[in-house]
């Protein structure tokens, strides 16, 4: 802080003390949020509720800690709580993360507010029931990604004098072309759960929204063994060969520089990397391509953010919380922060023209209920999750991995529910 800064706020203060009165900034809402939107499109996002909370009145501190897909924020957030020392709000994913804070009462109960912001008829069923339980609303939806998306490098495609595969029987040879032409085929990246991310992709659109509900909804052993399910296994293993040795080394968005400056020719992930191109000032459709399909859409595999506020009775803290959790839903604050974020928003009351491309073929898919596939922590336990996520990432990196064990091992990790 400037000595010109110190010197107005003493002088606020000792204005507010004569006065007899607090300003609201003084009074103040204070917001203490921890998330995981460390890249440079999520700090941007972030940015736009925390500018809107500070025009409110309040003060934010941001407690950003690093690590895309969130188990290192959602360890620090635990531990404050467990610590006695909850933060104001902090970020999870829709879906059975919940379960433990409710269970353990670590989440506040904001039915009232949602009740007030008319939440229900504005979002979609499956996202109002994943934060709601027993009738009482727990979690504050910010967000609707894309989960399982491709994004492609148009410059690297035209140098390599293809276009994006539009059938499963282009896929490889358009992969092949790419690396003949000197460009990383696939950027991958070294987490667990950007290779989860790959996963679904095929899961999705190769193997369908049938399999992908059986398998992640009705944990169906069968489903699991099926011709279908091993023709996804197979092709993962397959893509190996078209990865590079600087994967190990990168974080999702890392890869996604990669298809931004035309080193690689695609990334498979959630449209947070679609973020980080318009963040780069990148065209939709002109400098890079996206689809959330290989051939015609199979489904919409969506999923998102949503943040909790801590269970107190500190009057000072609930009315922190609820200019947070007011700011969040806001409609203004929907559109300008998903427009930012590369997701699209969770209320279907809020104007959505100026959605890119991308976007909008996500929204309509998103209209039709029948497209809509809840990813698969809206049915499985982190636990299970984890374990997958694990699979995925030793299955990557060793090529003896043989599909039978792979089945096996994953039937495994989806029993612990
Ligand atoms: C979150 C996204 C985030 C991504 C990478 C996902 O789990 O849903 O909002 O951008 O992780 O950090």
């Amino acid at each position: 802080m400037s000595f010109f800064a110190i010197r107005s706020a003493t002088g606020l203060l000792a204005a507010a003390l004569l006065a007899g009165v607090a300003t609201s900034a003084l009074a103040g809402e204070k917001a203490e949020v921890i998330h995981w939107w460390t890249s440079g499109s999520e700090a941007a996002a972030v940015k736009v509720i925390a500018n809107a909370y500070i025009k409110a009145g309040g003060e934010w501190i941001d407690n950003a800690i690093a690590g895309g897909g969130g188990d290192n924020a959602r360890s620090v957030g635990i531990n404050r709580i467990v610590g006695g020392n909850p933060p104001t709000a902090m970020q999870i994913v829709p879906g059975k993360q919940l379960d433990e804070f409710v269970a353990n009462g670590y989440v506040r109960d904001i039915s009232a507010l949602a009740a007030a912001g008319n939440w229900k008829a504005a979002i979609p069923a499956l996202l109002w029931d994943s934060i709601t339980r027993d009738g009482k609303v727990y979690g504050v939806p910010i967000d609707l990604h894309g989960q399982t998306w491709s994004w492609w490098s148009i410059p690297a495609l035209k140098k390599a004098g293809v276009d994006v595969p539009k059938t499963w029987d282009e896929f490889f040879p358009t992969l092949d072309k790419l690396k003949a032409a000197g460009i990383i085929p696939i950027a991958v990246s070294r987490d667990g759960w950007t290779i989860d991310s790959m996963w679904r992709f095929l899961m999705i659109s190769k193997g369908g929204t049938d399999l992908f509900r059986k398998v992640y909804i009705d944990h169906d052993v069968n489903a699991m063994k099926s011709a279908a399910f091993r023709d996804v296994v197979e092709t993962l293993f397959k893509m190996r060969a078209y990865s590079d040795p600087g994967a190990s080394a990168r974080n999702w968005n890392d890869s996604t520089a990669l298809v931004i400056n035309n080193t690689a020719g695609v990334q498979f992930m959630g449209d947070w990397a679609k973020g980080e191109f318009l963040n780069a000032h990148k065209q939709p459709m002109v400098d890079f391509a996206c689809t959330p399909a290989i051939g015609p859409n199979q489904g919409y595999v969506f999923g998102g953010d949503m943040f909790i506020v801590t269970a107190t009775k500190d009057p000072a803290m609930l009315k922190s919380q609820d200019l947070l959790v007011n700011t969040m839903m806001s409609k203004d604050i929907q559109v300008a922060f998903n427009l930012v974020k590369g997701s699209i928003p969770v209320r279907g009351d809020v104007d959505v023209s100026k959605v890119d491309p991308c976007g909008q073929i996500g929204l309509k898919l998103m209209a039709n209920p029948a497209n809509q596939v809840g990813d698969r922590d809206f049915y499985n336990s982190p636990d299970a999750i984890g374990a997958i996520q694990d699979l995925l990432a030793t299955s990557w990196s060793k090529p003896d991995t043989s599909v039978d064990t792979f089945v096996a091992k994953f039937a495994e990790a989806l029993s612990r529910q």
